[in-house]
């Protein structure tokens, strides 16, 4: 028994060093790859580590594409006039379409579908925790257009260089789109301002109470955020969230003016030295609160996840009984 034992011990050990020099060996090739900037692609060997990242990151991404199209999806059968009407549609649609093409990248990772879902379902999963607030007024569409998805393109466009392959090319095509998000939103505010004063007024208020959630749409400060190092080494982030967040806040100031909106913040203010805006503390605690599901639509959103998603039930039935029928008639032709 001994000797057996130990027979089978020299075996495992021989086929542990073989095993562990092929590791080695698919990991230098892996890190010579990040290293000049290539892609790693979905049949490529990577670390463990780098696809648990990119899996929770990516499906993260998704959930707040299909979340996002929540609060927006309430003001379609509200929007002011058809032209605008048109234009939220096709926006919550690019919305859903940013979703499945994220899920589509997540699932080359080896996760399927169902557990992401899942995942969002249970709670398990976060998503981007800014549309966990309420869209009060028309003008919070504009402002949800203008600012929101304004830190979403700060944030995404660095992405169509990330390491990963299909994340970096669904990057891409989502940038294109959230463009044309920003824009609709601030040329519908721009209408506004040109209107009644009840117009402008409602505006102001939007933009008093989105401003803040947008600038923590970043992320916590690089000081308090571990995991953007191996994030920045690995190629998958290639801006910190304090870099991100005052290219936002340098781009948005000369927007405000023209607008002919305040920003909320007494401390805003050009800073000649550094070359940049000077702003405010950030509430984080209140950020928190939220991220960990006790902002003010958190349940709600989720519960209206939940029941759209069983309320779909019956489409996937028919697409897999219609894919069953197609493959029994192939099978009935070929035989
Ligand atoms: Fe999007
Ligand atoms: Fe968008």
């Amino acid at each position: 028994m001994y000797t057996q034992s130990f027979t089978t011990d020299t075996t495992t050990l021989k086929s542990v060093e073989r095993s562990s020099a092929e590791d080695a060996a698919k990991m230098a090739v892996f890190d010579t790859k990040i290293d000049a900037d290539g892609r790693i692609e979905p049949q490529d060997f990577m670390p463990e580590a780098y696809r648990k990242t990119l899996v929770r990151q990516i499906s993260q991404h998704a959930h707040s594409e299909i979340v996002g199209m929540l609060p927006e999806g309430n003001w379609i059968l509200r929007a002011p006039s058809l032209k605008r009407k048109a234009i939220l549609i096709a926006k919550v649609q690019d919305e859903g379409g940013h979703g499945l093409y994220l899920y589509s990248a997540a699932e080359t990772l080896g996760t399927s579908r169902d557990e992401l879902l899942d995942a969002l379902h249970t709670g398990k999963a976060k998503y981007s925790s800014i549309f966990n607030y309420p869209t009060l007024t028309w003008a919070d569409i504009g402002v949800i257009g203008w600012l929101v998805d304004g830190a979403a393109i700060m944030n995404q466009i660095p992405l169509c260089r990330c390491s990963y392959g299909p994340y970096a090319r669904a990057m891409v095509r989502i940038c294109k789109e959230e463009s044309f998000h920003q824009r609709q939103g601030y040329e519908a505010l721009l209408t506004m301002m040109k209107g009644s004063q009840a117009q402008r007024d409602m505006v102001q208020d939007a933009v008093n109470r989105w401003w803040w959630k947008c600038l923590a749409m970043f992320g916590p400060p690089d000081s308090d955020s571990p995991h953007s190092v191996q994030g920045m080494r690995w190629g998958i982030k290639r801006i910190s969230n304090d870099d991100l967040r005052q290219k936002f806040v340098d781009a948005t100031v000369p927007q405000a003016e023209v607008l002919g909106v305040s920003l909320p913040d007494p401390d805003l203010k050009w800073n000649e030295t550094r070359g940049h805006y000077d702003y405010g503390q950030i509430d984080w605690d209140e950020f928190w609160q939220t991220v960990n599901g006790h902002g003010p639509c958190n349940r709600e959103r989720l519960a209206t996840r939940v029941r759209a998603h069983n309320n779909g039930q019956w489409v996937r039935d028919a697409a897999l009984a219609y894919a069953e029928k197609q493959r029994q008639r192939a099978m009935k032709e070929a035989a």
